[in-house]
């Protein structure tokens, strides 16, 4: 059986490419594929794809495409566009994703109304099925809502043309492909909206929306219950703005689930992040509203895992609030106490995301979870180890971060291991607190990922630092510029992964 699903379901086929209802066929192609590789195209498009072959105006280099006119009239679709996938032992179902995406970015620049795709690769059809209509329901993401002269081009009927349509397996990954995808979209729009519509209020209610919809329980604590519970490293970032701190809680429970594991997930909220007093320079800091990346990917991985039924409990723990310098900010030098107790001694106030998650990982250990995971676009230091392609991924014990690194490829979001030796924490000693809250430039994530690890009680954690991933700069074949939705199908898969030491 199919799991449930709100948004609109991808049409699934196993007829032949010529009698699909669709405008026009996304087609992979690989290196060395013969113009006879896919069935009937290279006559039914009057032998273009043996000329382009020939001439090597069709190299099938990865997101190249082709678009070729279909000239027999027996046929139902008008056009074909092949996407190049490289080699066809790469083809597997992390490189469909990104051609089935580039693909439906291609078919929605030209405007058409039915696409259809079929499901080509190597590797398992269920998982190449399921990453195809990821790719598809990614490419639906549009981020230039705020524009009144132009229409945005409208999203497409999907259908994916795959070997056993019947097959219920194949039936029910489309559909977790379409979930994922739709969720990392939603993911994707609280990053896109601008600090002055995205408050700490406004993502709250909108995460909840997001999250209850689907079934998931959410609390909103508000700043007096924020005081009550003594967040104190949350308050304290949220003194320098007029708009009041809240934390997002998400609990699903899914009936006749064990007690034990309980995956708590924490997500940075950060809905506008200047610096505070220690003020981030003005160039570039409009970027500083998808702060909260790690926070949407929290809350629409939450949607997911209810969507598609995980089996296990889930906690979701998300502190928000904007990081501003108004006239009662915190100031460099001041100590904070956080829910658990330790003190902190903070040195630059713009290191503010570890303080909110220190707290969010103390809460989320309150609320029963037994391995933590949080995402954080934490520091720019990542980006200078990593680059813009590459999730940091820290955490303690070494199994559990390598199972997220595994569960975290398989969903398209790579990542890659720093160390926490205990060296770093020297970085963060304090003459008058138990911390710092920052080390200094050498190692600036691996210290800020050390203050982290304060907090999480010693159960199992991962962090993943999203400061490069979240946002893309320059556009990609597959990935237009702006906000990525990383990290959402990571923590839902993981959801799954967990359940009989899978992953
Ligand atoms: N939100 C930033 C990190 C960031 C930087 C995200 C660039 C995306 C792109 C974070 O709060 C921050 O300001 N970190 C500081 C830490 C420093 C003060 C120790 C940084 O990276 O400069
Ligand atoms: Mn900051
Ligand atoms: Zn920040």
């Amino acid at each position: 059986m199919p799991t449930a699903q709100i948004t609109t379901p991808i049409a699934l086929t196993s007829d032949p490419v010529s009698s699909v209802g669709a405008d026009l066929v996304i087609i992979p192609w690989f290196e060395g594929d013969v113009p006879t590789a896919v069935t009937g195209i290279d006559q039914a498009t009057g032998g273009e794809i043996g000329r382009a072959l020939g001439s090597q105006e069709l190299q099938a280099k990865p997101y190249e495409l082709f678009t070729a006119g279909v000239t027999d009239r027996s046929w139902r679709p008008r056009r074909v566009v092949l996407v190049g996938g490289g080699a066809r032992e790469a083809g597997g179902p992390e490189q469909l994703r990104k051609m089935a995406a580039a693909g439906g970015l291609a078919a929605r620049q030209k405007r058409v109304e039915r696409v259809a795709m079929l499901v080509r690769g190597v590797g398992d059809p269920t998982a190449l099925a399921q990453a195809a209509a990821e790719g598809l329901t990614l490419s639906e993401f549009d981020a230039g809502i705020y524009k009144t002269g132009e229409p945005p081009s409208p999203v497409p009927s999907w259908t994916l043309v795959v070997e056993r349509a019947a097959d219920d397996r194949i039936a029910v990954a489309i559909n977790r492909g379409r979930i994922l995808g739709d969720c990392s979209n939603l993911a994707r729009q609280l990053a896109n909206e601008p600090g002055n519509t995205l408050t700490p209020r406004e993502f709250a209610r909108r995460a909840a929306a997001i999250a209850s919809e689907a079934g998931v329980r959410v609390e909103i604590l508000d700043e007096t219950k924020i005081g009550e519970l003594g967040l104190g490293l949350l308050l304290g970032v949220a003194r320098g703005s007029s708009e009041p701190p809240r934390v997002i809680v998400f609990r699903y429970d899914p009936p006749g689930a064990p007690a034990t594991p309980v995956l708590g997930l924490v997500g940075k909220g950060i809905t506008f992040d200047t610096g505070g007093i220690s003020i981030k320079p003005a160039d570039g800091m409009e970027r500083m509203k998808d702060d909260m990346a790690g926070g949407a990917a929290v809350a629409c991985a939450m949607r997911a895992i209810a969507l598609l039924q995980a089996p296990i409990r889930v906690v979701g723990v998300v502190p928000t609030t904007e990081n501003m310098p108004g006239g009662r900010a915190i100031k460099p030098g001041d100590i904070l106490t956080s829910g658990e107790g330790k003190t902190v001694e903070v040195i630059n106030t713009d290191a503010e995301g570890r303080l909110i998650l220190g707290d969010g990982l103390w809460y989320a250990r309150q609320l029963g979870a037994t391995h933590l995971v949080d995402v954080a676009t934490l520091t720019g230091a990542v980006v200078v180890a990593l680059g813009k392609n590459t999730t940091g991924l820290f955490g303690t014990p070494d199994e559990w971060v390598e199972r997220i690194r595994r569960v975290a490829d398989r969903a398209g979001d790579r990542s890659w291991p720093l160390p926490l030796f205990d060296d770093y924490r020297e970085q963060l000693k304090s003459d008058i607190a138990d911390m710092t809250n920052t080390g200094g430039r050498p190692a600036g994530s691996i210290t800020a990922a050390m203050f982290l690890k304060e907090f999480t009680g010693g159960l199992p954690w991962a962090h993943l630092d999203i400061a490069g991933t979240a946002w893309a700069d320059e556009a990609r074949p597959f990935l237009p510029k702006g906000p990525s939705g990383v990290a959402v199908r990571t923590l839902a898969e993981l959801a799954f992964a967990m359940k009989d030491g899978n992953g």
